[in-house]
């Protein structure tokens, strides 16, 4: 890795109003500003069926999925802004990382998925917690597969009073602590040294 980690960043949401776009939108600007190179990835653009064993039997990983699978190998860490849905994240994190942790096709040209790489979490809801309880699923998950998950995460409540009409974070002390989580997300990335 150079000096400049490569961090991807993407919301488990598809929908085009998500709350949760709108905080990863705001991560991709505070790591850039923090000196990470940033991808931000909509995962509305990549469609991929639901994980289905028949269907990679029959097909392999689907055409989005291997994109998806280059782009995230490609890259030193991952931010995440997940919406929480009954208490945990919602299927199309679920189902995305399920597809990527399948063995592809270009496996032998493609630098490691997820394993010793780094993320850190946030997320937003229009209830009071702000999605916090989802955060747990996902941590637990994406540690099981080899990602540091920094300490650091933040539960954004009340969404529909949290941005500005220009997409900032209304509230200073929670813009504040988005950016130490970016902050901390791109230190442990060059500790690490990926
Ligand atoms: C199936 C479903 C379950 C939900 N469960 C929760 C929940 O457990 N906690 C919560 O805070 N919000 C819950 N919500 C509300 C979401 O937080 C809200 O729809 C939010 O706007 C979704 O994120 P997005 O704006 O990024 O799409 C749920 C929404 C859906 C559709």
């Amino acid at each position: 890795m150079s000096d400049t980690p490569k961090i991807l960043v993407f919301a488990g949401s598809a929908r085009d109003a998500s709350f949760n776009k709108k905080l990863a939108k705001l991560c991709a600007g505070l790591l850039e500003e923090e000196g990470a190179a940033v991808t931000f990835v909509d995962l509305k653009d990549y469609p991929i069926p639901l994980y289905d064993g028949d269907l990679e039997a029959g097909e392999g990983l689907p055409e989005h999925a291997r994109t998806l699978k280059r782009a995230f190998a490609e890259h030193d860490g991952f931010m995440i802004a997940a919406p929480e849905y009954n208490g945990s994240l919602t299927p199309l994190i679920k189902n995305t990382i399920d597809w990527l942790t399948r063995p592809g096709p270009d496996d032998d040209d493609l630098r490691p998925v997820y394993r010793g790489k780094t993320a850190a979490l946030c997320s937003t809801s229009p209830g009071a917690l702000g999605g916090l309880r989802g955060l747990i699923p996902l941590r637990l998950l994406l540690s099981g597969i080899g990602v540091h998950v920094v300490p650091d995460q933040l539960a954004i409540g009340g969404a529909m009073q949290a941005f500005t009409d220009d997409g900032a974070l209304a509230d200073d002390a929670m813009a504040g602590r988005l950016r130490d989580l970016a902050r901390s997300l791109i230190a442990t990335t060059r500790a690490l040294n990926i």
